[in-house]
């Protein structure tokens, strides 16, 4: 089945998702990409990918529209649209939106999903988390599936408040790993590496930690634990970690992602 798909906002989420979407072998769709300044619009190489500054002609195009703009801004958006965006279906991507509020924003008995993804999709290697209102039906479910695990893994949630855990942990996710990898290059330039190395071997190190964890029946903690032999480098590299209580400061970082969700929301 061939989908026809409006991505409003072509930011960073928007353009990974368009570019994701467009270079997908296995899904037969064509997209529309809509955002009010042209200069956003610039760089889009496929052939599936049409742009437009006009939201309303995006839409009109297309049986399924995605929200990707800022949270702060989405409402104006839907409301300004609710009448073209009916009997659409609609999947907004929107940190800190519930789908009860787009509910009230959107005509009566619209399809919605909200999903989570990450940037990850571009290279096809995101993960994205999805809850579907009542009015989606399993056909749309299927198709909404079909998209995202197009561009990586797509699983429903049991809620839509989970939402927000999948924003802490994988849509924001992402910058914890560039943050452990940033830290490891700034440490192997001082030991005396040079720069394109440094970047080289921590990057390579991290896809060889998540490829190992993703094939492992072991969990992280156990993986770590084969990693360090006892009196080695590995054992007192750990040490330090625990010592300064990174650990605690990681999981704060993941609970800060989760409370700004609620603060998000709060400011709708
Ligand atoms: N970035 C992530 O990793 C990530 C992950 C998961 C979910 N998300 C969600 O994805 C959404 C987009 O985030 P982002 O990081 O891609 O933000 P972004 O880079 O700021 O992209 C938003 C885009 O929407 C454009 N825009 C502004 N007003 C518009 C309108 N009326 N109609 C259409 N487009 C409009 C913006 O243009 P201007 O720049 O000119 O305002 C910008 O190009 C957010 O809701 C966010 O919560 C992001």
């Amino acid at each position: 089945m061939s989908h026809r798909i409006a991505v409003l906002g072509s930011g960073h989420m928007g353009r990974a998702l368009a570019v994701g979407i467009a270079d997908n072998q296995q899904l037969d769709a064509s997209i529309v990409v809509s955002d009010p300044i042209q200069e956003q619009l610039a760089g889009y190489t496929s052939q599936n990918v049409h742009t437009t500054t006009s939201n309303k002609e995006a839409i009109s195009a297309s049986n399924i529209v995605i929200l990707a703009v800022k949270p702060q801004i989405i409402k104006t958006v839907v409301t300004a649209h609710a009448n073209t965006i009916k009997n659409r279906l609609v999947i907004s991507i929107a940190a800190g939106v519930p789908l009860s509020n787009l509910e009230t924003w959107l005509p009566e008995s619209t399809p919605i999903v909200h999903c989570m993804p990450n940037l990850a999709v571009s290279l096809n290697e995101g993960v994205t988390g999805m809850y579907a209102n009542c009015h989606v039906t399993d056909t749309q479910k299927m198709i909404v599936q079909s998209v995202f695990d197009s561009l990586g893994e797509a699983v429903w949630m049991s809620e839509d408040s989970q939402i927000d855990i999948v924003t802490a942990v994988s849509g924001t996710g992402l910058a914890y790993f560039f943050y452990l990898m940033d830290a490891i290059i700034h440490a192997a330039k001082e030991l005396g590496m040079d720069e394109t190395n440094a970047q080289q071997f921590a990057t390579r190190t991290a896809l060889g930690a998540a490829r190992i964890a993703v094939n492992s029946k072991d969990d992280p903690a156990t993986l770590r634990n084969q990693v360090a032999s006892p009196g080695g480098t590995t054992e007192r590299a750990l040490s330090v970690l625990d010592a300064n209580r990174v650990r605690d400061s990681i999981m704060d970082a993941v609970r800060a992602a989760f409370a700004r969700s609620a603060e998000l929301t709060s400011s709708l």
